[in-house]
């Protein structure tokens, strides 16, 4: 698997390139910004951008979509719970949309990469499992979490997509939407020992770190 963490634009985004060596085929994980340089890194790696994954429906991860879609002629996928936000930076008629949905799988040669739903920051926000790497979107970031307060924000559905994401492999590597941590990948285990909110255990001592109790 060919794996890229590129930095775009001015709100220290994240974006994602997972490829397949064999068959070439690209994904790009979240386009709010810097299509061309996404297309470049593509092109020096000699892969073809085929699917555009979203993790949630926010403008600083979709509203260049349309435009690396379109330039691309690749399709794009989102959670059906986020589509009709998205919709809207999705313009060009002719661009393909898949809505997926937790547990589906999305292939990329003979790559799976799985979709776990993880509501909270937004309705469809999801986090994407290739490999060992889980890309969390503004769900988990290192040693913080995505804010609840924005619309379609749901501070208890975050803890519960919080205790899933919890289940899985110590080892698994995390990367987030955004660079607001002091490193910009981390673990599962990592985020257990040192994320006061990935730390906790029930609902009341994560609303209470919030400020919401
Ligand atoms: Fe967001």
């Amino acid at each position: 698997m060919i794996f890229r963490q590129v930095p775009v634009g001015p709100m220290q985004n994240f974006s994602y390139l997972i490829g397949d060596g064999n068959s070439r085929e690209a994904a790009i994980v979240d386009a709010g910004w810097e299509v061309d340089k996404l297309i470049d890194i593509c092109n020096e790696e000699k892969l073809k951008i085929t699917k555009i994954i979203l993790t949630h429906s926010h403008y600083d991860h979709v509203q260049k979509a349309d435009e690396l879609a379109s330039k691309t002629n690749a399709a794009v996928y989102l959670h059906e719970s986020d589509f009709n936000e998205i919709k809207k930076a999705i313009r060009n008629p002719n661009i393909k949309i898949t809505k997926i949905k937790d547990n589906d799988e999305v292939k990329l040669g003979k790559i799976k990469i799985k979709i776990i739903h993880t509501p909270g920051h937004s309705p469809g926000a999801i986090c994407l499992l290739a490999e060992n790497r889980l890309l969390t979107g503004d769900t988990l970031f290192v040693d913080a979490i995505g804010r609840t307060d924005l619309p379609g924000g749901d501070s208890i559905k975050l803890f519960e997509s919080l205790q899933k994401l919890k289940k899985l492999d110590d080892n698994i590597e995390i990367y987030p939407g955004h660079d607001y941590g002091d490193v910009p990948f981390s673990t599962i285990g990592g985020e257990k020992k040192t994320n006061p909110y990935f730390k906790c255990d029930t609902k009341e001592q994560f609303l209470n770190l919030l400020g919401m109790f």
